[in-house]
């Protein structure tokens, strides 16, 4: 595997996908009962972004940077990503470090929630139980995080919030992987909550696959996505979206409304998309759509 986050560490897809993550966190807190947090494909958890001249954090100005110097965003999910970054940011050497998703995760989890974070790199998963030694919530794995999601559920605590981010090497290959993972994980405990990430670039794949969550998923599951860059424009990755299973209440209807302050601040970036509002004529924007309604789940099983 050549794929190392570090390169795209603090793009614009990890800020959709971060800021979604905190999103998620923060709405399964509103029940004081523990939850588990199982993040199947960790990466290093904290990123270096000091040296701008080396392609090594360069995507961040695209992303993080470019979201950081505009005002005080209005969505309460922006803020809250904001106050995260700072938090990982104020702790001692991470002045210029990039959070990852079990960084924000360790930042969030009560005392009575769980972390599980598995890495199958054995340099990325040191500097992963580096980056998170003095969070004692939170246990590090290296191993498939496939195999750990399989051994994990159902949770003794009957909750749980699963990320799963693979590199897309080999796409096709890898949402096959997901999607298996995705059913067997329901299989075991139904109500769990499921993130996936995926890239927005092959428009063909992305709907053949979402035509199939559709049809097979017996689960309630929207995707949430972001293009900063027109859909044909011939760049690395035109968008981010991440497919929610189980959505938590309200999820969707704010993802609307926080994807699209988003989009506005990254699009001011240089080299990004020129937006064009959501759904906008530059071919960039923002969607949320249902792909399986919660009352197509009650009908089917009635
Ligand atoms: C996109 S990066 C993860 C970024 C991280 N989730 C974040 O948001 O900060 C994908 C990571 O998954 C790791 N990986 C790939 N296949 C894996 C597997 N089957 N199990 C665990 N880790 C895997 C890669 O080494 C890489 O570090």
């Amino acid at each position: 595997m050549k794929y190392r986050h570090g390169f795209h560490a603090g793009n614009f897809a990890d800020v959709h996908k971060h800021v979604a993550l905190l999103a998620l966190l923060h709405a399964l807190q509103r029940k004081a009962k523990g939850f588990l947090y199982l993040d199947t494909h960790a990466g290093a958890g904290s990123y270096d972004l000091a040296d701008l001249s080396t392609r090594h954090g360069a995507e961040a100005r695209g992303g993080v940077t470019a979201f950081t110097a505009g005002p005080e965003p209005a969505a309460p999910e922006l803020r809250e990503y904001l106050r995260a970054l700072a938090g990982w940011r104020d702790r001692p050497g991470n002045a210029h470090a990039y959070p990852g998703s079990a960084a924000l995760a360790a930042l969030t989890l009560r005392s009575q929630d769980r972390g599980l974070c598995c890495e199958c790199l054995p340099a990325e998963c040191r500097a992963l139980e580096h980056s998170l030694g003095a969070f004692r919530g939170m246990r590090i794995a290296c191993d498939d995080g496939y195999r750990r999601l399989a051994a994990s559920l159902p949770s003794h605590e009957r909750r749980a919030l699963v990320l799963i981010d693979p590199p897309y090497e080999s796409a096709a290959a890898e949402i096959e992987q997901a999607l298996a993972a995705i059913q067997a994980a329901l299989g075991r405990m139904s109500n769990t909550v499921i993130a996936l990430w995926y890239p927005i670039k092959d428009e063909d794949w992305l709907q053949r696959w979402q035509e199939r969550v559709v049809r097979e998923l017996a689960a309630p599951a929207s995707a949430l996505e972001l293009w900063l860059h027109p859909r044909d424009a011939g760049v690395a990755l035109n968008g981010s979206g991440l497919l929610i299973v189980n959505p938590p209440y309200q999820i969707e209807q704010r993802a609307g409304e926080w994807q699209r302050e988003l989009l506005g601040r990254l699009s001011r970036a240089p080299g990004s998309g020129d937006a064009g509002g959501p759904g906008g004529s530059a071919g960039t924007g923002t969607r949320v759509r249902t792909l399986v309604a919660e009352r197509a789940v009650r009908h089917a099983g009635a």
